[in-house]
């Protein structure tokens, strides 16, 4: 499954749900920043690398607004917050174990009461949860082109929505 399949099938399940416009478009933009740092006119983000959140963010901001940008920002914070209930730790991936080391590891209780202080921590936990069901091979998916209006209408200016949807396209 590309990562192109992986975020769309992300935003399906918030669409399902009949999540804000905001919110589904957060989650079909969630790992962006995995675009941004492939893009060879980007590699000064490189030292960033593994943080995708973070340079999703960075990137996304210019143009999407904090309803779209902040759950995208905090869903790997999520994750790491999740891990604090063991059974949620227990299903992950060996993969997704490894990589929540490099993230940090599991949120102690300080990081835990600044997370849940945050406006749009509900939000990215929600993301965080489509983003571990958005796994599932052999369904029929949408196209990135049937989320052009959602996307345009998220924009805080419209003339940017090529410059967002060919880069998504690529992959
Ligand atoms: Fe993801």
């Amino acid at each position: 499954m590309t990562i192109s399949d992986h975020m769309i099938q992300t935003a399906m399940l918030a669409e399902k749900k009949h999540s804000f416009k905001s919110f589904i478009c957060a989650c079909l933009l969630h790992d962006y920043g995995h675009f941004v740092i492939e893009d060879p006119n980007l590699l000064v983000l490189k030292s960033l690398d593994g943080k995708h959140e973070e340079v999703g963010f960075g990137f996304l901001k210019d143009y999407f607004k904090p309803e779209v940008t902040e759950p995208i920002k905090l869903h790997v914070q999520a994750k790491r917050y999740l891990c604090r209930n063991k059974s949620y730790y227990d299903i992950l991936s060996d993969p997704s174990k490894i990589s929540l080391v490099l993230q940090g590891g599991i949120m102690d209780d300080e990081e835990s009461r600044n997370f849940t202080s945050l406006k749009f921590y509900k939000d990215a936990i929600i993301l965080r949860k489509y983003d571990d069901d958005a796994k599932i091979p052999n369904i029929k998916m949408k196209k990135i082109d049937d989320y052009r209006d959602l996307i345009t209408s998220q924009l805080i200016n419209e003339n940017n929505h090529d410059r967002i949807i060919s880069k998504t396209t690529l992959s």
